[in-house]
């Protein structure tokens, strides 16, 4: 399958969304669409990837929208969750409390009885959350399964802002030096009954993530082997997400068919019985599902370089503007009808968002057909956390959704008003 969302594709969805009123191009200056058959797809390949019985949940903050949650739903994906918004937001969705997984560093008590009291999984980031879990299980009855987040060191990948087990990381437990409390608490409370781990996000390649999976799995048989006299074994391991995608068409991302195959033979040499797999990938699930559509506002041409302004910038590609050196989308010109503009006349061109500070810049030095004002930047494989990290910085309106499957497109997501703004900031 081609991941990426081809410029044709984009032409033919422009000028039906143009023709249909469903943009305004006065006021849509940025639209952001979503392929519901892309995301059927990556959901297709990922199952077929895994053993039948594991639960793939869709990480929320990847793509927190109802309507694209709903999709997931629909596609028989479960939902994890890291703060009480997101898990309301799946509760309302209509996700079924045990395809819901609460992971996040900071749960309150009110959120811990909150998950609880609704049946939901949990895992659990410190000793210290266990321990508050068991204070609120010993004032209601619970059937939410439990389980404690390791920190397996294993590395950082290639992007160290979204590597998360190294020999430092802010979640989890840190192994190498704590595995005695980490059995005395599996001995202490015996409804903990899983592991959770994440290896990090983009950047992480297969061979890293398989050993902090294997870790896992080495650490299972050790919490089972000292739990044995309790008559009772783990029954689940949740390895998270992390599998890379790519944001470019020439490189080939790691495969997810290779990828289950691997965690499906190591798991068969561990031989833990009918232990359950759980999943929780967001950007391949999403980024390569959607696309951001922006007005060239100005075109600056100037002898020394050439600027674009479009109306999406740091608020909406956050990690793009303020970590350049690891983000890399791709990028098309439309015209203002929405025909691909190709040219071997290129030039060079800086990306510049709409926000009042310097790097508020996409991309630079960016090779492009001649851009002039009115035209439309396509940002490409824009999915996944690109509008979950929306900034309200210069309170400028969130953009219109359409989201599309086939020949059917919808706005999935009005364009906020000035209204809501205005009720944001009172
Ligand atoms: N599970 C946990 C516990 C996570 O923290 C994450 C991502 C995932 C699953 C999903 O990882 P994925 O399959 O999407 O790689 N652009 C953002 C990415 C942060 C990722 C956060 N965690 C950023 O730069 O902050």
């Amino acid at each position: 399958m081609d991941h990426f969302i081809n410029p044709d594709r984009i032409t033919e969805t422009f000028a039906y969304c143009l023709k249909s009123g469903l943009i305004k191009p006065d006021d849509d200056t940025s639209i952001v669409f979503y392929d519901f058959d892309q995301l059927k797809q990556k959901t297709k390949l990922l199952k077929q990837a895994f053993p039948e019985n594991t639960l793939h949940t869709s990480a929320v903050k990847a793509n927190p929208l109802i309507k694209v949650l709903e999709k997931v739903k629909d596609f028989n994906l479960g939902a994890e969750v890291a703060s009480e918004g997101e898990l309301r937001l799946v509760i309302k969705t209509g996700f079924s409390n045990d395809n819901i997984v609460f992971d996040s560093p900071a749960k309150t008590f009110q959120e811990l009885e909150f998950a609880l009291r609704n049946n939901i999984r949990i895992n659990s980031d410190s000793f210290m959350e266990l321990d508050r879990i068991s204070k609120i299980k010993e004032t209601l009855s619970s059937n939410s399964k439990i389980g404690l987040r390791i920190n397996p060191q294993v590395g950082y990948g290639s992007i160290e802002a979204t590597s998360v087990a190294g020999e430092y990381s802010k979640f989890g437990i840190p192994l190498k030096n704590h595995l005695n409390e980490i059995l005395d608490y599996f001995l202490k409370y015996n409804w903990l009954s899983g592991i959770h781990m994440h290896i990090g996000s983009q950047g992480c390649n297969a061979d890293l993530l398989i050993n902090g999976f294997e870790l896992g799995l080495k650490l299972i048989k050790e919490i089972n082997q000292s739990i044995k006299n309790q008559d009772r074994k783990l029954e689940f391991i949740d390895i998270g997400g992390g599998l890379p995608v790519s944001y470019h068409h020439n490189l080939t991302p790691p495969d997810i068919k290779d990828y289950g195959n691997r965690i499906k033979n190591m798991f068969g040499l561990y031989e833990l019985g009918n232990m359950q797999l759980i999943t929780e990938f967001g950007r391949f699930l999403h980024a390569n599902s959607g696309f951001i559509l922006s007005k060239v506002e100005y075109a600056k041409h100037y002898n020394e370089s050439n600027t674009i302004i479009i109306h999406s910038g740091a608020d909406i590609l956050l990690r793009e503007c303020l970590n350049p050196g690891n983000w890399f989308h791709e990028f098309s010109v439309l015209n203002k009808e929405g025909k691909v503009k190709k040219s071997i006349n290129t030039k060079k061109y800086h990306i510049a968002g709409p926000l009042c500070f310097a790097n508020d810049i996409v991309a630079r030095n960016v090779e492009l057909p001649q851009v002039d004002e009115g035209d439309y930047i396509v940002i490409h494989d824009t999915g996944a956390y690109t509008f979950g990290m929306w900034s309200k910085y210069l309170s400028r309106p969130f953009p219109k959704v359409i989201g599309f499957d086939n020949s059917n497109y919808k706005i999935i997501r009005n364009r906020e008003s000035f209204d809501e703004i205005i009720k944001f900031w009172t």
